[in-house]
């Protein structure tokens, strides 16, 4: 993040409504929150904004199965995310969410323009799907010709007309930024691994959807009402129509983004895919691209369906916000992922926040209490401390680097190379062996340098823990305004005279984990588990997979579709399951009526191209085509096999 301007425009992704927030959310919220106070405090114009992304398949079918509109369901969730936010006194300066009116129009704008210019074209689309990552993939891509390769769940299959967006033009421009700007994303390894991305070649990409309705319209010009945009063109117009693009461009001077915060999940579509959309619209590109890790629950990326979550409201009140959020930015390098456990968190308060700052507060408040009845003066710094300041102004200088590369956790490891200072200072020189001595002048200094490194600390501490640093500096007899940060941080001035004040202790020891979160059942299985061969399983583990044989009653074909069968097979069950299986190409429908095929029958049920399929059939496939897999004689429906 650089300020080579006198603006900062800070972004997080609109998150989905189709969850709850969680840590993770709130991880890259409180980055950029971060990001948005330093950028305030140093004195630029700062424009913070986050919202929710609300159109799109998965939002629609989430609020077909809880018996709700998208839009009452969005306007829900939105809601949930917004309180959140507020309760972490996030400093955001607009929430946006998609369904706003402003927005969409924004949209259909760029849409026109792009197809102006000749960079949208209709056609059709054939290839598959991921409703989770709301992704399109080729066959290629996917896992056992199945599987999302960035989330590990059963595509379906989309067969239908579409614009496309020509993503394959900006393939060397694209490449040559990468090559210009060099931290355009960070962190670097991430880069390279967008730069070897798009070498690979781009294709172009589909923009539209015509298979459910929940997105913004097509711009009437294009009068084709049966198409809505996919949702990733609809979300990523937000950085620019938050600022008013479309409609009333009284914001769009922030634009370029200083930096747009993401997690790793979604580099693809602010790397690639945003660039291109707004080199199409000949609009700059955003200055920084920044991905952080994955929070994980015991390895395992934390996420609503594999239910690991952790409730970030939970852990902010059982440890205090700003303990939280001093957890966060310190604990994991961004860009690394990192595994969330309260013993972690309480060792960080515990050791960095109880130990190394709020002692030494109130060490020097006691001292300052005893030796000179609070009053603290910093005329005999430099005459004994020149040293200890000027190492401490040596890494405070150090400091904005590791901002521009969103290394917070190593800006905050410096910044307490300054406590140590402090700490040492103390060890050291043993004010109350001076007093006794009768040199109060000397433990008067040193009091005065604590104070003053405090003060230093403080300043730079608060955009991670404003309430609390807004605490310390009033006992130390300032406030934190962009004034303090130019005087005692720009212009390195030590403190005026002034008396200190007590505080309560800000940082209490923290002894026991105060969350009683049960661990995931998956990872205790795990766990049980000895170390095996890879590749070899336990009977147990293979009787995992139930497998039955049962007789198809009816096949029929799947509209629009040149591989699938829709399946009514009777596995002795009360109800015969609904099984879309791919064998169009090798079985007609009437000469599968009456046979018997051998099922997989505890797979998790998965919608494919919209038709709900109950498991899964066995087969055995070669150059010569495809065979079923039938017992040999007929067996009752139902009857296990293995
Ligand atoms: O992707 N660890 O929304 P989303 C760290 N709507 N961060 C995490 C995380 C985890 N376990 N889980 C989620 C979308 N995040 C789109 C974005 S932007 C134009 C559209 C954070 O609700 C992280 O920032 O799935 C990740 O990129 C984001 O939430 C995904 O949120
Ligand atoms: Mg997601």
């Amino acid at each position: 993040m650089s300020n080579d301007c006198k603006r900062a425009y800070i972004t997080t992704p609109i998150y989905y409504v189709n969850d709850v927030p969680h840590i993770g959310h709130a991880y890259t919220t409180i980055i950029a929150d971060t990001l948005a106070r330093y950028s305030r405090l140093i004195g630029l114009q700062t424009l913070f904004l986050t919202g929710t992304d609300e159109h799109g398949q998965k939002i629609q079918e989430a609020a077909q199965k809880r018996g709700k509109t998208p839009q009452a369901y969005a306007d829900e969730i939105s809601g949930k995310f917004k309180t959140l936010w507020d309760a972490f006194d996030i400093s955001y300066d607009k929430f946006i969410r998609t369904t706003d009116e402003q927005h969409q129009k924004g949209v259909q704008k760029a849409f026109e323009i792009m197809y102006d210019k000749g960079d949208i074209y209709k056609d059709n689309y054939e290839g598959f799907y991921c409703v989770s990552c709301e992704s399109f993939f080729t066959k290629t891509q996917l896992i056992d010709e199945q599987f999302c390769p960035d989330c590990g769940k059963p595509t379906s299959i989309v067969k239908e007309e579409s614009y496309f967006f020509k993503l394959s033009k900006y393939e060397d421009q694209l490449l040559a930024w990468y090559a210009d700007k060099d931290k355009c994303v960070l962190p670097k390894a991430k880069k390279n691994e967008v730069i070897n991305f798009v070498k690979q070649g781009l294709h172009d990409l589909s923009i539209t959807r015509t298979s459910f309705d929940w997105g913004v319209k097509l711009p009437e010009s294009m009068n084709d009402p049966k198409h809505v945009m996919y949702v990733w063109l609809d979300a990523l117009m937000n950085y620019i129509t938050a600022l008013g693009y479309g409609s009333d461009e009284k914001n769009l001077h922030f634009w370029p983004a200083t930096v747009h915060l993401v997690g790793k999940d979604i580099l693809r579509f602010h790397a690639i895919y945003w660039p291109a959309f707004l080199m199409s619209l000949d609009l700059p590109l955003p200055k920084h691209i920044g991905a952080h890790g994955w929070w994980t629950r015991n390895g395992e990326k934390m996420s609503k369906s594999k239910g690991n979550v952790v409730d970030p409201a939970e852990v902010a009140q059982a440890y205090g916000l700003e303990n939280f959020r001093y957890f966060l930015m310190r604990e994991v390098p961004f860009g690394q992922d990192g595994d969330f456990s309260q013993k972690a968190l309480i060792d960080r308060v515990n050791s960095d926040l109880s130990n190394d700052l709020g002692n030494l507060l109130n060490r020097i408040i006691g001292m300052s209490g005893k030796y000179s009845d609070f009053l603290v003066d910093s005329k005999d710094i430099l005459a004994y401390h020149k040293k200890e300041i000027d190492t401490a102004e040596k890494i405070i200088e150090k400091l904005p680097s590791f901002i521009y590369d969103l290394q917070l956790n190593r800006y905050l490891e410096e910044l307490w190379k300054i406590l140590t200072i402090a700490n040492q200072s103390i060890a050291m020189y043993e004010p109350w062996v001076k007093i006794k001595e009768g040199k109060t002048e000397e433990a008067l200094a040193l009091v005065a340098l604590v104070a003053n490194l405090l003060a230093k600390v403080t300043i730079k501490l608060s955009p991670v823990m404003p309430k609390t640093c807004a605490t310390i500096s009033k006992s130390l007899g300032f406030v934190i305004t962009h004034d303090s940060y130019q005087k005692y941080i720009v212009n390195k001035e030590l403190l005026d005279t002034f008396t200190m004040t007590k505080v309560p202790p800000l940082f209490p020891k923290i002894e026991e984990e105060l969350l009683k979160a049960p661990e995931p059942v998956a990872t205790q299985e795990k766990k049980k588990e000895p170390k095996q061969e890879e590749g070899i399983i336990t009977i147990d583990q293979f009787f995992q997979t139930k497998l039955k044989i049962g007789t198809i009653l009816e096949a029929s074909e799947v509209a629009k579709s040149d591989r699938l069968l829709q399946l009514k097979v009777d596995l002795g069950e009360e109800k015969p399951r609904q099984i879309i299986a791919g064998i169009k190409e090798f079985y007609t429908p009437e000469s599968l009526i009456n046979t018997q095929v051998c099922v997989v029958s505890n797979l998790k049920p998965a919608k494919i191209m919209g038709n709900l399929s109950e498991g899964m059939l066995l087969a055995a496939k070669d150059k010569s085509g495809l065979s079923l897999i039938r017992p040999e004689s007929s067996k009752k429906n139902g009857t296990p096999v293995g």
